[in-house]
């Protein structure tokens, strides 16, 4: 292009974090305990129990976010707190909780953009068969319509669900996936099959209660390449992106089925029971724009030779076991045009901007990427500094692409990196930050907690303040 076109007025600069990830305070005022409290982390990685303190020190959080002029901020509402049995009861200090967050994310201007289930399931529900048991269906709405009763007044975008996708390809560890379960796949696709119908219950709510109110899904999307131009491996990029994808997005958006992921779960004997007024019900639901998380791309390939891959790297790959993981699906294998960072996950601006020109060309929604950003060891330095600019030049290069994502059409409304500060990563602990803002703790010695702004925050707030212009 000769000129890039403008990221829009009112484009929505924000940054997110998830409750359980940042909030801490696990089991104060009423909040019940949810899966992640009652999971086991490796000893020498920070728990969920205090995080980033969060809970206690949000009004300075917020002046952080104002002062760094966040337009909004993603935040996810712990269920537990609301409801601390999942169905029971309401918790008034917990809906408490949340009228002084939005108080306060509202008194510095910014437009809260809320969550309403960032992996944190209630563990009374997880114990009574959780995403397994059709009742969870019904649990959900009723808390998702509290929540618009509640905070409706003052919340105008919701996301219902965080990267469904990866709690159903990752069931056993930020998913709803008890050890042991037998037919652990046909489990998670039965539970997928539910948190469809809970979303489309939530987002029929949403519209009911709040006509003004927009709502969407928000699950992680890939970039996915075959390895080659053999014609074999596009047809294995194609079945991957069908059921890490597609599938989600389809369900949410069209309220049917994709049809290679569908076949893909019948081949396999992974089929969920579904009638046909839940078919009726999914199709009713309708999203508003659709929310979406980019880090990375992956590149598979078919079931051939492997004389030029050597072991897949990708994020998925190598660390998450896919449902039928199956060599005559797709592998994943390295892709040589690209870094990858300490983790392991590719750097890949130019897929971001791929996939955004993917989603829309499928869904026709106006689009807004609720995650994005660059996990890291960051160090605190003399004067308390934090020189992260591995972190500038990742999301320097993103927004480069989507600019471009937007010169080609696309209609996105917001970017929200992952995080706006410092918290615990889902498996690695804080040792992995992603923050503007850092927080003065280590894994197990809390220190004092206390808040030092890095040298991105200073380069984001730049970028904000020019709308884009200044990367
Ligand atoms: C997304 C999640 O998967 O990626 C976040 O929505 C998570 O909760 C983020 O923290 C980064 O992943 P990780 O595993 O590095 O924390």
């Amino acid at each position: 292009y000769q000129t890039l076109a403008p990221f829009p007025p009112g484009f929505l600069w924000g940054a997110s974090t998830s409750a359980y990830q940042a909030e801490g305070a696990w089991n104060e005022d009423g909040k019940g305990p949810s899966v992640i409290d009652r999971a086991v982390f490796p000893p020498e990685l920070s728990d969920f129990t205090v995080a980033s303190d969060h809970y206690h020190r949000f009004a300075g959080d917020i002046a952080l976010f104002a002062e760094l002029g966040l337009k909004t901020y993603r935040f996810s509402i712990a269920w537990s707190r609301l409801y601390p049995e999942g169905d029971g009861a309401l918790n008034p200090e917990g809906a408490a909780f949340y009228h002084r967050l939005i108080d306060e994310i509202r008194r510095h201007g910014i437009e809260p953009l809320v969550t309403l289930y960032h992996f944190d399931l209630p563990w009374a529900l997880q114990q009574r068969g959780g995403w397994s048991d059709p009742r969870t269906i019904g649990a959900f709405e009723r808390f998702a319509r509290t929540a618009f009763k509640l905070y409706g007044d003052r919340v105008n975008y919701w996301l219902t669900i965080n990267e469904q996708n990866m709690m159903i390809l990752k069931g056993d560890v930020i998913g709803t996936l008890p050890p042991g379960t037998p037919d652990p796949q046909r489990t998670l696709y039965q539970q997928n099959h539910h948190m469809m119908l809970a979303q489309a219950r939530a987002m029929i709510a949403c519209h009911e209660l709040l006509p003004a109110a927009k709502i969407g899904p928000a699950p992680n999307i890939s970039c996915v390449y075959p390895a080659t131009s053999r014609p074999e491996d596009a047809v294995a990029a194609n079945n991957y992106a069908s059921i890490r994808n597609w599938l989600y997005l389809d369900l949410a958006c069209h309220g049917r089925y994709n049809a290679v992921a569908w076949s893909f779960m019948a081949e396999k004997g992974f089929l969920p029971h579904i009638t046909a007024d839940e078919m009726s019900l999914l199709a009713q639901g309708r999203p508003d724009f659709i929310a979406f998380n980019y880090y990375a791309s992956t590149t598979v390939a078919a079931d051939l030779p492997l004389d030029n891959h050597s072991a897949g790297r990708g994020r998925e790959i190598e660390d998450r076991q896919l449902p039928g993981m199956d060599r005559s699906v797709y592998i994943g294998v390295d892709n040589p045009h690209l870094e990858h960072n300490q983790f392991g996950w590719y750097l890949d601006p130019v897929g971001f901007r791929v996939t955004c020109r993917e989603i829309y060309e499928r869904y026709h929604l106006p689009l807004i990427v609720t995650e994005n950003g660059l996990g890291a060891f960051d160090t605190l330095e003399a004067g308390n500094k934090v020189h992260d600019d591995e972190r500038i030049r990742y999301l320097s290069d993103h927004i480069r692409q989507l600019q471009l994502a937007i010169t080609d059409g696309v209609r996105l409304f917001g970017y929200c990196p992952w995080s706006a500060i410092d918290l615990v990563s889902t498996h690695q602990g804080i040792g992995k930050r992603y923050g503007f803002v850092y927080v003065n703790r280590d894994e197990r010695d809390l220190k004092d907690l206390a808040r030092f702004r890095k040298k991105s925050f200073f380069w984001y707030q730049r970028l904000i303040k020019s709308n884009g212009r200044r990367l």
